[in-house]
């Protein structure tokens, strides 16, 4: 391959061209070095995920339900969707866990999630994370009751989202986001929180490598 020698008429061209983009940068409040260091952040994917069980062996339905088996491994819907976009994006994954885990039984799950809606609890987060070095930040959850688990509250509380966009995507058993997005940018107005999330329906999860991939290409980070 030959090298590109660049001209005297290249370099005048592209000293013109930073020139223009000085000018114009301060309207659209980014400099330059503003842009490219964005372009070279890492996208973060941030999930909740309750599988439950973590044998692939005689599910129960509900247990069928919950869970994705890649590999022999079971995954829960919405861990399996947050690390398909890791992988599509590159980015770096954080998993939200409960300090105090949750129950694997179906029925007493369903019924503390209901008790921790009804007391506006908020479930303490084991871990931390940094949150600085990154821009975008995916945020993924399973559709609980009609709305996020309540752990998804203590997240969004914790955290300072300003000047940073939120990406949601969620499963569920046919809710879709309920009014979870709208309830996202109520807890962080200072953060853009992109409407076009990604809801998977938990029956459809066969769907999921090609869906998120288009997903991705439509708001603009596939790798
Ligand atoms: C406690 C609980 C409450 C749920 N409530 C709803 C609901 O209101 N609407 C809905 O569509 N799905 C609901 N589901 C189904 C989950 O959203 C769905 O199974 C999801 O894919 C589970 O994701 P996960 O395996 O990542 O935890 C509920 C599931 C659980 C365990």
């Amino acid at each position: 391959m030959q090298l590109h020698q660049f001209s005297r008429r290249d370099m005048l061209k592209l000293s013109s061209t930073a020139a223009v983009i000085g000018f114009f940068a301060p309207l659209f409040h980014i400099s330059p070095v503003q842009a490219t260091e964005n372009l070279n952040k890492k996208a973060l994917v941030v999930y909740f995920s309750m599988p439950e069980t973590d044998t692939p062996h005689n599910m129960t339905r509900e247990e069928e339900n919950s869970t994705v088996v890649i590999d022999g491994k079971v995954l829960g819907n919405t861990q399996y969707v947050a690390q398909l976009i890791q992988e599509m994006t590159g980015g770096d994954i954080f998993r939200i866990v409960p300090q105090t885990p949750y129950p694997t039984d179906h029925r007493t799950l369903v019924d503390l999630a209901k008790e921790e809606q009804n007391e506006n609890a908020r479930p303490v987060i084991a871990g931390t994370v940094n949150l600085a070095a990154y821009d975008t930040i995916f945020l993924g959850y399973p559709n609980w009751w009609g709305d996020m688990p309540m752990i998804l509250y203590t997240f969004l509380e914790q955290y300072d989202f300003s000047g940073k966009t939120i990406i949601p995507f969620c499963t569920h058993g046919g809710s879709g986001f309920s009014r979870t997005i709208q309830t996202m940018q109520g807890k962080q107005p200072n953060a853009t929180v992109i409407r076009d999330g990604y809801a998977l329906s938990r029956s459809r999860m066969e769907r999921a490598p090609s869906g998120v991939a288009e997903w991705l290409k439509e708001v603009g980070l596939k790798k």
